[in-house]
């Protein structure tokens, strides 16, 4: 990775971590406090104990491949908005009624530290204030505001995130061709980075053809993403990985290891990484660090 590029990433991941210190706001309101003070305890559990924060970066990424010379206000609510949804995914992902895992980013899942019901309502209220954030994003248009939250809307529901685990959940222990496997990867995985690309480039006042540009991008590489999940979960470890490896098989789930082995899998990811870097080539240097994520995503072995 490209030294100043890769301070970028750092850099995205840094500022991040330093807004989630003061998550969630208190609004001192009337209700419990000590049920309230737990409550907040157990909103920022699944936040603080880790994460890449990839989304997050895309965000911040995005807008500064649109313009490299300032960054928009508003972009801190939207790279922590899509922070916000992408960890109430995990949350409910890991509950014993779908993937019914322990260990979530390094650290016992959500409902394991507290119980189901917590891990339920904290789910519902990430997702819930990340729409809170959008919405009143500063210094943005109302009508720009709207469209980030329409973009991110639609990237979470049936259309996108929640379709996908919708498939996930009924397509364990079926087979599944190759190519109903990666429409449900798009929608479980690629949705929401594909989101933070858009909510990064509205913010950043792209051009249509800038957004489309984006886009074609991100559906490589937000397919990447989970090609890339599927093969760490056979050839990772769970002390890396945070999570536990080995759940795909046990769940009998379809992934692209199953369907293409692990080299085909490997191939199918860096030849999506190719079409990503390709969709990139009308932008110059202010896109690098889309490069390199890219590149970061496809490598990774957590
Ligand atoms: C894991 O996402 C869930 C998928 C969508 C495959 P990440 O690998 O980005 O998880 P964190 O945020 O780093 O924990
Ligand atoms: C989950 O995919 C994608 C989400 C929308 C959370 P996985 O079930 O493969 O994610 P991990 O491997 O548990 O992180
Ligand atoms: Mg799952
Ligand atoms: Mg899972
Ligand atoms: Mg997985």
């Amino acid at each position: 990775m490209n030294r100043s590029v890769g301070t970028f990433i750092e850099a995205c991941q840094h500022r991040l971590n330093r807004l989630l210190d003061d998550y969630p706001a208190h609004d001192q309101g009337d209700g419990n406090a000590a049920a309230r003070a737990e409550l907040d305890e157990a909103l920022r559990y699944p936040l603080v104990v880790g994460g890449k924060r990839i989304r997050p970066v895309l965000v911040y990424a995005a807008a500064q491949a649109i313009d490299p010379h300032q960054q928009p206000q508003g972009l801190d609510h939207a790279a922590l908005a899509v922070e916000l949804v992408h960890t109430y995914s995990l949350v409910h992902d890991d509950l014993p009624a779908m993937d019914d895992d322990d260990l979530r980013r390094g650290q016992p899942s959500l409902h394991r530290a507290w119980d189901e019901a917590t891990a339920i309502l904290v789910g519902d209220g990430l997702q819930a204030q990340a729409f809170e954030l959008l919405a009143g994003a500063p210094g943005l248009s109302a009508g720009c505001r709207a469209d980030m939250v329409a973009t991110l809307a639609r990237a979470a529901g049936p259309q996108g995130m929640v379709g996908g685990q919708f498939i996930d959940i009924r397509a364990t222990d079926s087979d599944m061709g190759l190519a109903d496997l990666s429409a449900m990867h798009a929608l479980k995985t690629g949705a929401l980075i594909r989101a933070a690309l858009a909510l990064g480039g509205i913010a950043a006042g792209a051009q249509e053809q800038q957004l489309q540009a984006l886009d074609a991008y991100g559906r490589h590489v937000g397919l990447a993403f989970q090609v890339v999940d599927d093969i760490l979960d056979v050839a990772g470890d769970t002390a890396t990985l945070g999570k536990t490896r080995g759940k795909d098989d046990q769940a009998n789930k379809p992934t692209y290891v199953k369907l293409m082995g692990l080299d085909g899998a490997r191939r199918e990811a860096r030849e999506l990484l190719g079409h990503a870097l390709d969709n990139l080539a009308g932008f110059g240097d202010s896109a690098d660090a889309l490069r390199d994520l890219a590149r970061y995503i496809v490598e990774r072995d957590r």
